[in-house]
């Protein structure tokens, strides 16, 4: 059986309008659904096995407000095996039960003065220094896929739109993916802010690019946990990005309960 078919065999009739994949330290945000059911990743043929503590590795369907939403607890990085299409079943999945926009969050490093950790970096597009694509391999014409707007446009405007309603600030900016595991050096965080990055991070691009690939519209927020490397005296430490990611926990929540819950009204 194929993952989608587990799901279907598990919660029939269950249609799915917008996907979400939480980031480290993220996980609770699962609470603010009303819960129909979860899938642990391990039952899901092709889905990760997450190997990063904050990230728990199951998929939950459930409605926020009235919109179905299908949650992926956890996400598989470049750095944990070397492949950049780990998620690809996982969002391909998300795109054969229905549905039409994925929106992604993850931790990272800040480049910009004014984002403090703690701050939301809502993505308007990015960079990708570590030459891999996650449909190597994929063969097709819709393989070259334009990712000229990746960052879709109205779905932007409606985060926006909602963070103004809650007097929160939402920065915008340029996330650059960096393979990882280990941090950026300054060096490679100085290039980044030359050459455009409002943010360094280890995530997200792949799933974008998959996402794009499968025809579904996708937004992402990045929770800037600390300052890029270089930019602060404190050592970096996954310790602290989970750590520090908790200070963005309950806007992150507000806006994206807020922003599933009104999807397509
Ligand atoms: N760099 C890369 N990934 C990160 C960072 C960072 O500074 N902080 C949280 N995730």
């Amino acid at each position: 059986m194929t993952a989608q078919q587990v799901i279907e065999q598990r919660c029939p009739n269950f249609r799915p309008r917008v996907g979400v994949v939480l980031g480290s330290g993220l996980g609770g945000l699962a609470e603010q659904l009303t819960k129909v059911t979860a899938v642990s990743y391990g039952e899901l043929p092709g889905f990760p096995t997450p190997g990063v503590s904050g990230h728990p590795g199951q998929l939950l369907l459930g409605r926020a407000g009235a919109t179905p939403v299908a949650l992926l607890q956890g996400r598989a990085h470049l750095y944990e095996d070397g492949r950049a299409d780990a998620m690809a079943v996982a969002i391909r999945t998300l795109a054969g039960l229905g549905c039409e926009s994925l929106v992604l969050t993850n931790a990272a490093g800040g480049l910009d003065d004014d984002m403090e950790p703690g701050s939301i970096m809502l993505l308007t597009d990015h960079i990708n220094f570590t030459g891999q694509s996650p449909l190597f391999g994929a063969t097709g014409d819709d393989r070259f896929v334009d990712m000229s707007e990746a960052y879709d446009a109205d779905l932007r405007r409606h985060f926006l739109a909602l963070a103004a309603g809650m007097d929160l600030v939402l920065h915008q900016g340029v996330y650059a993916w960096f393979a990882g595991p280990n941090f950026e050096t300054p060096a490679e965080v100085r290039a980044a802010g030359i050459l455009g990055a409002n943010a360094v991070g280890m995530s997200t691009v792949p799933e974008v690019v998959l996402a794009r690939h499968a025809g579904l519209r996708v937004a992402a927020l990045s929770i800037i946990t600390n300052r890029a490397a270089g930019l602060s005296d404190t050592p970096l430490s996954h310790a602290q990005t989970k750590a520090n990611a908790t200070l963005a926990t309950d806007q992150v929540r507000r806006l994206l309960t807020a922003f599933l819950s009104e999807y397509g009204l």
